[in-house]
């Protein structure tokens, strides 16, 4: 995601109340709630996350994102609708995963991660096979992952990751329509979509 970078980002997401830098989180920070919990990985500009906090009240969502330039932009936005169920953090999520204990997400979300084509880059991809394992741990049993992707290669290697772990199924649709009952169109997805792109989908149930 192209944002410049925005000076005083870091400062204004460390001040937020709902809001993490991935060095200091710890699992006492989300050990007392007890909804539904879903992490969003890549959270971008927060369209999703946004959307997706408002429609669902009941449920808690984490969202994480590299960029801290790019989370202001969403932290902005779940300001102004003064959200009680949403915690953003700032950072890699391959330094989160090891903090979170096994059996916690109802849903793991990751909409349209960069794709890493090059084969050298194989482990940066958000589904390689370390990811999706940690993923597969740390969801509930009947807890659901959801990967939407614009581009094709990825998602037929995300498909191939996925479907070696035991999920007890495992969807891949390649023109997804938007009908899935628990989802909202992203930044990206939107942007795609006016391209003419078909949106790739794959839902794994624990
Ligand atoms: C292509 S953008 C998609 C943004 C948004 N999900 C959407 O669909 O519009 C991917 C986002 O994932 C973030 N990202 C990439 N690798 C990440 C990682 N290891 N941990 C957390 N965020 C990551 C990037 O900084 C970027 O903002």
């Amino acid at each position: 995601m192209r944002v410049k970078f925005k000076k005083g980002a870091t400062e204004y997401l460390a001040n937020l109340p709902f809001h993490a830098h991935v060095d200091d989180f710890t699992i006492t920070q989300i050990a007392h709630i007890k909804s539904p919990l879903v992490l969003e990985i890549g959270v971008g500009k927060g369209d999703y996350l946004l959307m997706m906090a408002q429609s669902y009240p009941d449920y808690f969502f984490i969202g994480i994102e590299l960029n801290a330039s790019v989370l202001s932009i969403a932290a902005q936005k779940l300001a102004t609708a003064n959200l009680t169920n949403v915690l953003i953090i700032t950072g890699d999520v391959k330094y989160l995963l090891p903090e979170l204990k096994e059996n916690l997400f109802d849903y793991i979300i990751l909409n349209h991660s960069d794709p890493w084509p090059k084969k050298r880059h194989e482990k940066r991809r958000l589904t390689s096979p370390l990811f999706a394992n940690e993923y597969y741990k740390r969801l509930k049993k009947g807890g659901t992952l959801i990967f939407k992707t614009d581009n094709d290669d990825f998602a037929n290697y995300s498909f191939l990751i996925l479907n070696s772990l035991p999920f007890t199924e495992l969807t891949f649709n390649q023109d997804y329509q938007g009908d899935y009952a628990f989802d909202t169109k992203t930044e990206y997805e939107n942007k795609f979509i006016a391209k003419g792109v078909k949106i790739k989908m794959i839902v794994g149930k624990k």
